[in-house]
């Protein structure tokens, strides 16, 4: 995974300040017990200048994350959403990565966090497909986790926690361990749910299908685009979710996320992914190109402009 290469600014708590200037005590509360809520949100060169995807559906997703988890945000969606495009218009609108992140703040100890002060940060960084430009357009190769994902009962999977990444962090590790580039974790039921960081699609007899949101999932941003585009433009959606064995009989399966982008699966476990062709994938990666670069007018909305 490449570093971090720094941008100008960060947004802490209602101000610029310089990028080196961003710093947090080790004993804040946050970093102890993972209380922390965050999200992932990317802008773009787009047609009429750099445009932020979707910005206002994941500050609402953020909001929500905060909600879950009783924290108490010092700050509504939209001073959020005022926040991001400061940010960056301060950084040369470069296209790039932007993680909000709310934590609990230095000051308390112990697993109460109601008395602790919640502070709000936001970055920004250039970062490429987080499954590789290679990933991207050959596929990648994902094994089955032994680990369970998350559920409702334990660690709210819809809420983008710090603490539940825990759990996809683990995968990871198996995954990487076992000379896999990615995981897909089953719910305690069995059933597949997701990727660490990433929501996964199916296709079989031209019929494109995901996990529904109550199987253990983050309800993604790109996923939800992704099912309106096909819908749109005619590809046969089923609101199902499938099996462990379903994986194997795909014709094509995908991880789509902020961060992945939509990045096919051409492997798992070892057994090749249909024909190893990838022609819906292929589709909706131009129409997900289009939409998030400002060529589809259908789609203006989705994209926030930065100037
Ligand atoms: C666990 C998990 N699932 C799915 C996703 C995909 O969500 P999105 O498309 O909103 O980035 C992410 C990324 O945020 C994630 O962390």
């Amino acid at each position: 995974m490449p570093a971090i290469v720094p941008t100008s600014k960060i947004w802490l708590d209602g101000r610029l300040v310089p990028w080196d200037d961003a710093k947090i005590h080790v004993l804040s509360h946050g970093l102890h017990y993972g209380f922390a809520i965050f999200e992932g949100i990317r802008c773009h060169r787009a047609e009429r200048g750099t445009a932020v995807f979707r910005l206002r559906e994941h500050i609402e997703r953020f909001r929500d994350s905060a909600k879950i988890y009783e924290m108490r945000l010092p700050y509504g969606v939209d001073d959020l959403v005022r926040a991001v495009l400061e940010l960056a218009r301060a950084n040369g609108a470069p296209e790039a990565y932007i993680r909000p992140i709310a934590f609990t703040a230095y000051g308390e100890m112990g697993l109460d966090p109601s008395t602790s002060r919640v502070q709000v940060a936001i970055g920004m960084w250039p970062w490429g497909a987080y499954l590789g430009e290679a990933g991207t357009q050959h596929g990648v190769r994902a094994t089955v986790s032994s680990w369970t994902r998350i559920d409702s009962r334990s660690l709210p999977p819809q809420a983008k926690c710090a603490a539940n990444y825990a759990n996809g962090i683990l995968a990871k590790l198996e995954a990487k361990a076992a000379g896999y580039d990615e995981a897909i974790l089953l719910n305690s039921a069995g059933i597949v749910s997701e990727g660490p960081g990433e929501n996964i699609f199916r296709v079989r007899n031209g019929v494109l299908s995901t996990p529904p949101a109550s199987s253990g999932i983050l309800r993604g941003v790109t996923r939800d685009s992704v099912v309106q585009l096909t819908v749109e433009d005619g590809i046969e959606y089923q609101r199902t979710g499938f099996t462990r064995e379903e994986l194997f009989t795909a014709d094509e399966l995908f991880y789509t996320g902020t961060a992945a982008g939509i990045t096919p699966i051409r492997e798992v476990d070892g057994r090749p992914i249909g024909s190893g062709k990838f022609p819906i994938v292929q589709r909706l990666q131009s129409l997900y190109d289009d939409a998030i670069r400002g060529r589809a007018p259908r789609h203006a909305a989705w994209l926030t402009y930065v100037e």
